[in-house]
């Protein structure tokens, strides 16, 4: 299982105002607050964790089936600005994220192993959604692959996986 998430600093900013009261409560545990809070670049630590956490749950979401709004359920446990865990209800995803300019892209995986076998495609048209869920295809329509799809302001990624997992 995967999933993967994006964000344009520079959307980010204009979309949302991360120190707006409430702000951080409304979406953060006390323990990621405290890494926000003493991080060297706070926004940055804001949306690396949140990329951290909508990765991770496209891989809650396909395995469960659940859809829901679960912020504070997706725990962040950092490890450094590009490693870490997301934890969501007893299940242990783990993450990797790329900081290049304005663009945070976090891949997450159900198992460690997973990240050898990522492979980025371009968003082609042999993408079929089942449930909104997004999946590589044959020709008859045959389940191939999962894919995750994210965009974001000027940036998007297509990522799958070269087993089916
Ligand atoms: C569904 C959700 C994850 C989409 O994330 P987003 O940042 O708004 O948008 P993205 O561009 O990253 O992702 C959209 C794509 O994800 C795909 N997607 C939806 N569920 C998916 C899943 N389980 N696995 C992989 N991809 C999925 C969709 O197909 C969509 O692609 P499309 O636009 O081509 O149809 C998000 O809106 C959501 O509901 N999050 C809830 C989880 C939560 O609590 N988040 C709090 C923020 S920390």
């Amino acid at each position: 299982m995967i999933g993967n998430d994006i964000v344009d600093l520079a959307l980010a900013r204009k979309e949302s105002n991360w120190q707006r009261p409430h702000f951080l409560d409304k979406i953060f545990t006390s323990y990621e607050q405290q890494l926000i809070l003493e991080a060297e670049n706070p926004e940055i630590m804001v949306w690396n964790l949140w990329s951290r956490k909508e990765a991770a749950y496209k891989i809650y979401n396909r395995s469960t089936g659940i859809r829901a709004f679960i912020p504070r359920q997706l725990e962040c446990i950092y490890e450094d600005e590009a490693r870490g865990l997301v934890i969501c209800k007893k299940n242990i995803y783990h993450s990797q994220t790329t900081i290049i300019n304005d663009e945070i892209h976090t891949i997450a995986v159900a198992k460690k192993d997973f990240f050898n076998q990522i492979q980025p495609i371009r968003p082609i048209k042999n993408i079929q959604k089942i449930n909104g869920i997004p999946f590589l295809v044959d020709r008859s329509g045959i389940i191939l692959r999962p894919v995750s799809i994210s965009h974001h302001g000027r940036y998007n990624a297509c990522i799958t996986i070269k087993k089916i997992i």
